[in-house]
């Protein structure tokens, strides 16, 4: 079975090295959000990029003090700009697209040999005000990015498909 390289080799990076990230790189990543579907193409996503030290520090602070987020080089804060659209379904389309595009960063965060990792351990009050973020604006996830200075882990700890899957009827 063949899956995507990316898919496959993708981990939740928490030791970054000092390296930054090449300004062509991160705009490759940041293209990979930008053509990312969305509920009726709304696109309604805005993705605030962190790289001077300082901030990244207060960030840090914002997170709980999980390291790693003082140390990346880049930190992307997630952002949905219309967080109060609710699809026929019920579910609110904001969390859903910021999610599918940083799925698309992460890829191609492997893809361009850097790492990620997914932080949603942050209080939201304390990442608006240092960014300046308006009130509207939902912060849905931080995305830590940069070279890995740790190794992926052996193998990927997930449930088999035959636990998580059902087919025609919910068995
Ligand atoms: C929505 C979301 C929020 C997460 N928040 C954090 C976080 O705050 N800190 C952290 O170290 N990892 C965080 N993670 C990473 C998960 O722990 C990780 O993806 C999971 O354990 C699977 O490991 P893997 O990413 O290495 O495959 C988060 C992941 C997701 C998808």
């Amino acid at each position: 079975m063949a899956l995507l390289p990316s898919v496959l080799n993708r981990y939740s990076v928490r030791d970054y090295r000092e390296n930054a990230v090449e300004p062509e790189k991160l705009t490759r990543v940041l293209e990979a959000a930008r053509l990312a579907p969305s509920a009726r193409n709304m696109q309604d996503w805005r993705f605030v990029v962190v790289r001077d030290a300082a901030t990244r520090q207060r960030l840090m602070a914002a997170a709980n003090n999980q390291p790693f987020v003082g140390q990346a080089p880049v930190v992307i804060a997630c952002c949905a700009t219309q967080s109060d659209y609710v699809m026929r379904c019920g579910q609110p389309s904001g969390p859903i697209d910021v999610a599918i595009a940083m799925d698309h960063m992460t890829l191609q965060a492997v893809e361009e040999g850097l790492g990620t990792c997914w932080i949603g351990s942050f209080y939201e009050d304390r990442v608006k005000d240092i960014l300046g973020i308006p009130e509207p604006v939902r912060v849905i996830e931080l995305l830590t990015l940069g070279y890995p200075a740790d190794m992926p882990p052996a193998s990927k700890q997930r449930e088999p498909l035959d636990r998580i899957v059902a087919y025609e009827r919910w068995t």
